[in-house]
């Protein structure tokens, strides 16, 4: 049986295009949820026929927005949750209910640029402050610390003398994010997947 896959999205959504576009051979994307309305990931999924819900976070409590977040995940049989430029944190108390079971992407290699406070551009224009001639992504196990699961994948990306955040970012994410993520999940679909059977 395939693993059944959300994937949490706050924006644009390229690294659910890249999951889209490659494919899960053990496990199909069953749900994408947004945390905001509009956003163009929306637009992938219908696209794509991926069944799509919007969980606002704005105007809720962490517990309730995690309780509909959780239903959701539940009505679709969830097995494995992908955060695909997801940008809210989720409580210890959701995390310890998926345990290796909740798998993030990260524009940095980790433990650079990372934890609350860092995320898109933000990561970027760090690694650019601090000139760092390396930088990359990170896919990795979400637990109870902000980034701070165990790490699945990594890629280095080189930086390049007169990037932007923008430039930097989009190497990045041509280069190691939209690589890495679809591996990543194959990787943990795929245990899962031989696990049950
Ligand atoms: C990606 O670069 C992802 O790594 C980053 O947000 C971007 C989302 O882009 N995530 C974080 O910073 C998490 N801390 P996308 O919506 O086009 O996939």
């Amino acid at each position: 049986m395939k693993t059944r896959i959300a994937v949490l999205v706050s924006g644009g959504g390229t690294n659910l295009q890249a999951l889209i576009d490659a494919g899960i051979p053990s496990g199909e994307i069953a749900l994408v949820a947004a945390s905001r309305p509009g956003v163009y990931a929306l637009e992938r999924a219908r696209r794509a026929a991926i069944p799509s819900v919007v969980i606002a976070r704005k105007g809720k409590t962490q517990e309730e927005f995690e309780r509909e977040l959780i239903a959701a995940l539940e009505a679709h049989q969830i097995d494995l949750i992908v955060l695909a430029g997801f940008l809210t944190i989720l409580s210890e108390d959701f995390t310890k209910r998926y345990p290796r079971r909740i798998i993030n992407i990260h524009p940095s290699l980790i433990p650079s640029f990372c934890g609350e406070g860092f995320y898109g551009l933000r990561v970027h224009e760090a690694a650019l402050a601090r000139g760092v001639k390396l930088t990359g992504a990170t896919v990795h196990f979400v637990n109870e610390i902000a980034d701070g699961g165990e790490i699945i994948l990594q890629k280095a990306v080189e930086v390049k003398a007169g990037d932007t955040p923008e430039i930097l970012q989009r190497r990045v994410m041509e280069q190691a994010e939209w690589q890495l993520l679809p591996q990543a999940v194959e990787l943990v679909s795929r245990e899962i997947a031989d696990a049950r059977s």
